[in-house]
């Protein structure tokens, strides 16, 4: 696969949070309680894959536990602490891991390049998540998902709480966003249909609430995408 050679500009601030990586490989209740949730994001997981902001390769071992036939893994970190514990996490698992220290606004693949795309925790933290999603659309195939699993804006004074806390949190929490609607915002973009989004119990205020959901590439490159119906809820 080659580089894509109209890469577009992006933000110059440095993405480096030693404090965040370390909290998070330590305190993410990973298996415990998000475990699930990541099996949904690799249920059968093949061709190539991209981990867009794979933090601490948290993915990595449920696309391994795949196994690694007819899987190529693909994934972009651009912060050096959480990439440098990507690459200890790949190295204890049996996945040949591609990593790179680009930007989910700025990838450096050539078009329709993956089956999937993954997206775990991660549009809450994109400096720039409406270029983010148009990269991620420019190469994902025709026919290939974007699966996700984020933190999103609540509703009435849920959503205020999260305007108010927002500024300590970003600092505090590696760049995170309490308060983004990245729901409409992939509903939203023409070049997906919906296949299913779902809002999960597991979340806690205020990162939450959480959902995580499958958007299909659309193959006719059309006009405005299917509309999710709304949310329901799960366990
Ligand atoms: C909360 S962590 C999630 C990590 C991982 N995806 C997971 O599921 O646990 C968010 C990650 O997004 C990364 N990130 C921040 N800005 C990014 C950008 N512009 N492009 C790609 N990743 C970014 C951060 O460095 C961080 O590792």
């Amino acid at each position: 696969m080659t580089d894509c050679k109209t890469r577009r500009r992006v933000s110059e601030r440095r993405i480096e949070h030693p404090a965040f990586a370390a909290l998070y490989d330590r305190c993410m209740p990973d298996r415990f309680l998000i475990g699930r949730h990541r099996e949904y994001l690799a249920d059968g997981l093949s061709g190539r894959v991209l981990d867009v902001g794979a933090g601490n390769g948290a993915m990595i071992p449920y696309a391994a536990d795949l196994g690694t036939d007819g899987l190529e893994y693909h994934a972009v970190e651009p912060d050096p602490h959480m990439r440098r514990r990507a690459v200890r996490t790949a190295e204890r698992s049996d996945l040949q891991v591609y990593l790179r220290g680009d930007r989910a606004e700025s990838l450096p693949y050539v078009d329709d390049a993956f089956d999937t795309v993954l997206s775990g925790l991660v549009f809450c933290t994109i400096d720039d998540p409406d270029a983010a999603l148009e990269e991620v659309a420019r190469v994902v195939k025709p026919g290939g998902e974007l699966r996700f699993l984020e933190h999103v804006r609540a509703d009435g004074w849920r959503a205020r709480a999260q305007d108010r806390l927002n500024p300590l949190w970003e600092r505090a929490a590696g760049g995170c966003q309490l308060n983004r609607e990245t729901v409409e915002r992939f509903v939203g973009h023409d070049a997906f249909d919906v296949l299913e989004i779902e809002r999960i119990g597991f979340g806690v205020f205020p990162a939450a609430p959480i959902v995580r959901g499958r958007l299909r590439r659309r193959t006719d490159g059309a006009s405005l995408g299917q509309r999710a119906a709304g949310f329901f809820e799960t366990d």
